[in-house]
């Protein structure tokens, strides 16, 4: 007897992106994605408007997304939405319009955590692209969340440390934000970190016991040395932006990798996969390297596709519940506070 190919329609709705992906036996054949450029005028995503526009985008989304993959609705083996954590609006969104398509089509329903997607990403197929070993340290570092979760199993995982209050992605938009760059300020940072001095600057980095981490006072600090610099010389963002920029990145990358080195001592555990929107950032990911040549970590980097939000991860994870059959029901509503 022939297998049956799995087939599993991914939606994603927390935030400000809409996004949809078909995925097939483990595979991506579609990964598309709508970004919410409405949000740039007012600096941080407003989350009225984030509603309206997944409402307008989810159709021509997953429409697009079916076609790209090449296949028909009727296909599909399931639908596997993001549930939690993220803005209520936007996840009523996601969540209503798979359920009425799960509904409709008379398929199975998997409900998603966002962060543990951020993770099982690097379990979708990719050629080249070694996928991790359990156990395994999983940073997840985004505009909403900055983790250290242990990773057992698929799904058996702890968070071992997180922020007491603003995100990294924060830090950065934030930082950016004072220095007057654009929304978001982290792919920006990190260009001109390249072409700046990372000491020029000195930042304090904030002490947070155990494996927490705070940004906060480091925003607060940048706040009060550009004010206190601009009185002197007015020009002086303008003049100094990349050493700025590089001096920002670099503080913000140590206080990940101090708190990295401390869960690996504690654990035990040196194979290290990162997710999340700045996990894209360069400089990360070369101290990330350079910590597999220094210390013998394994790191593990995801393609830049699967690392900000993105609608394959949640594909990947529906097709890990759906052969276990872990399926919700009807009665699912979306939830804004979801712990991993
Ligand atoms: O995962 P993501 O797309 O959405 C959230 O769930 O938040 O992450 C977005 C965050 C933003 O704060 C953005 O500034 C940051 O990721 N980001 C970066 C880089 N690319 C995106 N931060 C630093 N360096 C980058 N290259
Ligand atoms: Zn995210």
């Amino acid at each position: 007897m022939v297998k049956e190919k799995i087939y599993i329609l991914g939606i994603e709705s927390s935030c400000d992106d809409t996004a949809a992906s078909v995925l097939c036996d483990g595979k991506i054949l579609s990964n598309v994605i709508a970004s919410q450029s409405i949000h740039k005028a007012y600096g941080g995503v407003v989350p009225e408007l984030a509603s309206r526009a997944h409402q307008q985008n989810i159709i021509p989304v997953v429409d697009q997304a079916l076609k790209e993959a090449g296949v028909s609705k009727t296909v599909l083996s399931a639908v596997a939405f993001t549930r939690g954590p993220g803005l209520m609006g936007s996840l009523l969104v996601g969540t209503s319009f798979a359920k009425s398509l799960a509904f409709s089509l008379k398929i199975p329903l998997i409900e998603v955590n966002h962060m543990q997607a951020h993770i099982l990403a690097h379990f979708i197929e990719k050629s080249g692209y070694e996928k991790p070993k359990f156990p395994f340290l999983a940073m997840t570092v985004s505009g909403g969340h900055t983790q250290i979760v242990k990773v057992k199993d698929y799904f058996d995982m702890t968070v071992i440390g997180e922020t007491i209050d603003d995100a990294v992605g924060e830090a950065f938009d934030k930082s950016g934000k004072l220095l007057g760059l654009g929304y978001p300020a982290g792919p920006e940072i990190d260009k001109r970190a390249k072409l700046g001095n990372p000491k020029a600057f000195h930042f304090t980095k904030p002490k947070v016991k155990g494996l927490n981490f705070s940004f906060s006072g480091l925003k607060t600090a940048i706040l009060y040395f550009v004010k206190n610099k601009s009185i002197e010389n007015p020009n002086f963002i303008e003049n100094n932006i990349n050493d700025i920029c590089a001096s920002i990145q670099y503080t913000i990358i140590s206080i990940l990798m101090d708190k990295l080195k401390l869960a690996v001592s504690q654990t035990g555990i040196n194979r290290i996969a990162i997710g999340g929107g700045v996990s894209a950032n360069s400089g990360l990911r070369e101290a990330l390297n350079k910590a597999q040549q220094k210390h013998g970590w394994t790191p593990y980097i995801p393609a830049f596709e699967y690392t900000t939000d993105n609608a394959a991860m949640i594909a990947i994870v529906g097709f890990l519940k759906y052969i276990k059959n872990d399926f919700t029901t009807q009665e699912i509503t979306a939830q804004s506070r979801l712990k991993i």
